[in-house]
């Protein structure tokens, strides 16, 4: 009976490792794993009017919520790039099983190290860090029209074209967002 007991504690800490692991070991990356939320997904992808022309970067793709809506619904391309190699393989899986394999690109690495220039639509789901340290690359490669839409953490610094408080999505248009607000009018002074 002790045996067994000592078996269980042992597969529930490895099962406990792992979970921990998967959840935890990007942290250092730019963001640990949560899926985003459906609503905020589809708010993401309704704010940037995605579709057919749209190349779609998922920066921190997780498991994929955003990356086979984006395909699968909006017929969208997409690149999910994601640091994870366990996430990374689920990404494949769901890419080989499903339909629309040939729009999406998996990509195993570092969003920091990514190529901005072909992105048509930026979503990120990530850290207020990694939010303010991918400022200057996308400023510097993001091509004019692109938007960027990001869900609970604001790009520092940047004007957003909308806000959605209920799904807490901010929406940017690239380059308007880099240029300060526009001050309030002022009323027409009459005599
Ligand atoms: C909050 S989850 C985002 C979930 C995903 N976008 C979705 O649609 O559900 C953040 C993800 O970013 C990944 N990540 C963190 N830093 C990264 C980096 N520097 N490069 C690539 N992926 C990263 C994490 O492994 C994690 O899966």
């Amino acid at each position: 009976m002790a045996d067994l007991t000592i078996d269980v504690a042992f597969v529930l800490l490895l099962l406990g490792l792992g979970a921990a692991y998967f959840v935890f070991a990007s942290f250092a990356f730019g963001a640990g794993y949560e899926p985003t939320p459906r609503r905020a997904v589809e708010q993401m992808l309704r704010f940037a009017e995605v579709g057919p022309a749209d190349t779609v970067f998922d920066l921190g793709a997780g498991t994929g919520a955003i990356v086979f809506r984006a395909v699968r619904t909006y017929r969208a391309r997409a690149v999910g790039v994601e640091v994870e190699p366990i996430r990374v393989a689920i990404l494949r899986l769901r890419r080989r099983v499903g339909p629309l394999a040939d729009r999406i690109s998996i990509r195993w690495g570092d969003f920091f190290h990514l190529d901005y220039r072909s992105a048509t639509v930026v979503t990120a789901f990530l850290w207020p860090g990694a939010m303010a340290r991918l400022r200057p690359k996308l400023e510097s490669e993001l091509p004019a029209g692109a938007r960027v839409v990001s869900h609970c953490h604001p790009v520092p610094g940047w004007t957003p074209t909308s806000y959605d408080r209920a799904t807490d999505v901010y929406l940017y248009r690239w380059p308007e967002a880099g240029r300060p607000p526009s001050p309030p009018a002022r009323p027409m002074g009459g005599t």
